[in-house]
């Protein structure tokens, strides 16, 4: 026996204890998945308790400060990923967009029958189809036949204001919708109590209602959906059968309504649902009719309070800013000489009103931190690890606040554009991401033009006036839910001149 082992095996023994540990902590290690940073869970609930149910954009961004670009959270087993910075969004749900297109099931949508409408449908067939409508027909080349409607729309809506300035905020909802239904089905509302635009408009609430995090037990506990009826707490059952009604009448009314006229051959203006009528030869399958129906339905709900966040968040701004509007007034009669209304065609030769969109996009986006993708595999990002069924919520707000691109984020300064078109287009992602990116921007982006720069080529946006007449300026305090909007606040329009005025009244009004 070589008299040099006895002395090497008590070495030996150390280091291959040591070499077989490394081992199994690296194969573990390798087993294990590693998640991106975030805040100390609990045992079992995780970060159940932490997953903020108001704001939500606040609080993701005070954890961007604290856990960096992408943010790991686990709510009872839920994966939940938050995407801060630009690059992390755009890798996400941009350059994977094949695999982070999907929705989170809510059961309360689903036990209403919201899920069938595109913003919550799965990814699947149905969805590309519905989505293929829109895309096609609310292209920036297709809707340049509603220009006409949206110019004279917007003018209308003005005058309303300037005449009724109680009623802004009720006028504005209305007016909008009626956009939407004269460019979904070319049908027009003739009242503000019209039963489709009412009807569509509930219903939309309770849309809203059941994406509250939180607010409906059931969404927590699936299987209360078999409670019996008597069960005490089984209220919310009662609730989804009149929703279901409800969406049931907002969604076929106004389709039977075009389908009567299309029948009996009557004159309608351009319409979403008549373009693809005919681009389909005249004829639909039932499931196409399906599809159709569904895609047009969703315009309102995608459409609706997107725009009010818009337009309150442009009117705050506007009122706290008159310079601005002094600058954009004199930009736009430069344009048209005072004597005509501008229009969405004056749009390419408008920087600075341009500018002024973007910003209002940037400095309160509508959907702060637009509405959550779900990954539908596996997948792994910078050596972390993202399971399939994964939330995905891109951080909006904390992109367009990133001081290193726009320093003093929390300014509103249109000139930080430069009127430069590119820097400018940055700001798109207040429309979203991937396959699932706002497919109402264009018609959004053109119908907005028409109101901002007619309303800034005629009026002063001022604030409301108290009982001893001075002005009251308005405090920046904005909805809690997933669409955030500007609460409404004493504003008046008053025209800049009697010409500006006489301008505004050749439009007739009809709502
Ligand atoms: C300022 C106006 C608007 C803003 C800021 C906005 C923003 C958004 C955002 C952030 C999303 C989610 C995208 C994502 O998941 O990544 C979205 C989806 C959607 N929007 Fe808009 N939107 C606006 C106007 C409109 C209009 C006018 C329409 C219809 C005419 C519309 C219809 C829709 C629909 C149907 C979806 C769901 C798409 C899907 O899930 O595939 N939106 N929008």
């Amino acid at each position: 026996m070589d008299g040099t082992l006895p002395l090497q095996l008590p070495l030996l023994s150390p280091i291959v204890g040591l070499a077989t540990f490394a081992f199994v902590c690296y194969s573990y290690a390798q087993k294990t998945p590693k998640y991106p940073p975030g805040p100390p869970r609990l045992p079992l609930i995780g970060n159940a308790h932490q997953v903020p149910t108001k704001k939500n954009w606040l609080k993701f961004t005070e954890w961007a400060g604290t856990y960096g670009d992408l943010v790991h959270l686990d709510a009872l087993g839920q994966h939940i990923f938050i995407a801060n910075s630009e690059k992390v969004a755009n890798d996400l749900l941009e350059k994977k967009s094949s695999i982070s297109s999907d929705r989170p099931i809510v059961q309360m949508h689903h036990l209403s029958g919201f899920d069938k409408a595109l913003p919550l449908r799965s990814y699947g067939d149905s969805f590309k189809k519905q989505r293929r409508f829109l895309a096609t027909e609310f292209s920036p080349v297709a809707i340049q036949k509603y220009h006409s409607l949206y110019d004279k729309e917007a003018r209308l809506l003005i005058q309303l204001f300037v005449q009724s300035p109680d009623s802004v905020w009720s006028d504005l909802r209305l007016g909008l919708g009626k956009v939407i239904l004269l460019t979904t089905y070319g049908y027009q509302p003739k009242s503000t109590n019209d039963t489709f635009l009412m009807t569509n408009l509930s219903s939309l609430e309770n849309f809203l209602a059941f994406s509250t995090p939180g607010k409906y037990l059931v969404d927590a506990i699936p299987f209360l959906k078999y409670a019996p009826r008597w069960l005490p707490g089984s209220g919310f059952l009662k609730v989804i059968d009149q929703s279901q009604n409800l969406l049931q009448s907002a969604l076929r009314g106004p389709f039977q309504w075009w389908k009567n006229r299309c029948q009996s051959g009557e004159h309608i203006g351009p319409n979403l649902c008549s373009s693809v009528l005919e681009k389909a030869g005249g004829q639909l399958s039932p499931p196409e009719e399906e599809n159709l129906l569904w895609a047009a339905h969703v315009a309102l709900g995608g459409g609706l309070d997107t725009n009010v966040s818009f337009l309150s968040t442009f009117f705050l701004c506007m009122v706290l800013n008159p310079d601005v509007q002094t600058k954009a007034k004199a930009e736009i009669d430069l344009i048209t000489g005072g004597d005509r209304l501008p229009n969405i065609q004056d749009k390419a030769s408008l920087p600075y009103i341009r500018s002024i969109m973007a910003e209002v996009l940037r400095w309160s986006p509508p959907a702060p931190t637009a509405f959550p993708h779900v990954t539908t595999r596996d997948d792994m990002y910078e050596g972390f690890s993202i399971p399939k069924g994964s939330i995905i919520f891109p951080n909006v707000w904390n992109i367009m606040h990133d001081p290193a691109r726009y320093p003093d984020p929390t300014a509103f300064k249109p000139e930080r554009f430069d009127g430069d078109d590119s820097k400018m287009s940055q700001v798109n992602i207040a429309f979203g991401y991937g396959r699932r990116v706002c497919p109402g921007q264009h018609i959004a982006s053109s119908y907005l033009f028409a109101i901002v720069a007619t309303v800034l080529a005629t009026c002063e946006i001022a604030p409301g006036l108290n009982e001893e007449g001075q002005p009251m300026i308005p405090q920046i305090d904005y909805s809690e839910s997933i669409i955030s909007i500007q609460k409404p606040f004493g504003i008046r329009f008053v025209p800049r001149c009697p010409q500006a005025r006489d301008l505004l009244i050749e439009t007739e009004i009809c709502l």
